[in-house]
């Protein structure tokens, strides 16, 4: 979507990008220039990863070990960045955990897993980052993925509602603190992406009851018609980090197909009157009028 060289100088730290959608972006920030850094925990994964998106975008890589709840792991990340690139320009807050379950099953430490991943590592990050550009005095900006429940709220995965709002917060609100600095804080909000980490650990699919599953399924619940692309999400992220984006600062864009509209929408069910009932109907709703 971007034109070629968009991002040559800029340096993009994505948390989670050697998998899943934070490896799409990284793929599409590559071929746009960028220098990458991913960070993630298994080391073996995130050091495959690099060696990969290096050959596939010819961008430099570095992939670094990190658990993001660890601030002494961040700020190893941030001085292996600066050592190596001079600087990072743009974080993505994109590493996460989550499951679903029952909130009265899980222990605390279940709940605490979640919420530490998504919120505390982003907010490790965040503040790890934001201090140095402080001091920098150059802009900067921060994506955060979070997704439409951070506002909706949603059962079954209550610990990553509870982080991904909170997550949400801190965008908005550093928007406006850190704005005067010229560091912008944005959020994405994506529908369903399929990816090996969320499908494995929210979409039980095989196992559902066949009504069940019609309604998780994307034909029943997107007004669209069906998932996301990595690709789609991957030029949206690219551009609200771009400097094409630069007046762009305390947004979350959702990019869903109208799945959490439909959802909320009270009259959405009327999609399932069949078109044979309408004259029926509209006779009985005049007849009482
Ligand atoms: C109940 C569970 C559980 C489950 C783990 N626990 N899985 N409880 N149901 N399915 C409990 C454990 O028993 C333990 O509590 C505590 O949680 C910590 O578990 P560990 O396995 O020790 O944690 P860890 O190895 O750190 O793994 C973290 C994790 C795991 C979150 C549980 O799933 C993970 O590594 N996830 C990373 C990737 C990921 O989740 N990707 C999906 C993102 S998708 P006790 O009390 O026994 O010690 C996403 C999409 C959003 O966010 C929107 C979609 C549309
Ligand atoms: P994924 O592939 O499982 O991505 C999660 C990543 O986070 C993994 O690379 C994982 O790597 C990393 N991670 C987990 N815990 C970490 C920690 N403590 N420290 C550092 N890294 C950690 O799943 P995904 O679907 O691509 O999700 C990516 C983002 O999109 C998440 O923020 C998710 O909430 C969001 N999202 C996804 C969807 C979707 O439909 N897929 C929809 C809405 C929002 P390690 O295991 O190596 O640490």
């Amino acid at each position: 979507m971007l034109t070629a060289g968009s991002f040559a100088g800029k340096t993009v730290l994505i948390t989670g990008g050697g998998t899943g959608l934070g490896r799409s972006i990284a793929v599409t920030l590559g071929k746009l220039g960028a220098n990458l850094v991913i960070a993630s925990r298994k080391k073996d994964v995130i050091e495959q990863a690099a060696l990969e998106l290096a050959e596939e975008t010819g961008a430099q890589v570095l992939g670094l070990p990190c658990d993001v709840r660890k601030m002494e792991d961040v700020e190893a990340v941030l001085d292996a960045a600066w050592a190596r690139f001079g600087r990072v320009d743009v974080l993505i807050n994109n590493a996460a955990g989550n499951f679903i379950a029952p909130t009265e099953s899980l222990s605390h430490r279940a709940f605490e897993v979640v919420v530490d991943i998504v919120l505390k590592g982003s907010i490790n990050c965040t503040l790890a980052c934001g201090k140095r550009w402080i001091a920098d005095g150059k802009p900067a900006n921060v994506l955060s993925v979070v997704t439409t429940y951070a506002w909706t709220g949603t059962g079954y995965t209550v610990p990553s509602a509870c982080g991904k709002a909170g997550v949400l917060a801190l965008m908005r609100s550093l928007a406006v603190e850190w704005g005067p600095h010229q560091i912008r804080c944005n959020a994405v909000a994506p529908g369903p992406f399929p990816t090996e980490g969320a499908w494995s650990r929210l979409f039980p699919v095989d196992m559902l009851p066949e009504q069940v599953a019609r309604e998780a399924s994307p034909e029943y619940r997107i007004p669209l018609g069906r998932v996301g692309e990595h690709e789609e999400l991957a030029n949206l992220c690219s551009y609200i980090v771009s400097d094409y984006a630069g007046y762009l600062n305390g947004e979350c864009i959702t990019l869903d197909g109208g799945e959490w509209l439909q959802q909320a929408g009270q009259f959405s069910w009327v999609r399932h009157i069949p078109k044979e009932l309408w004259p029926q109907i509209e006779k009985w709703i005049r007849g009482k009028a």
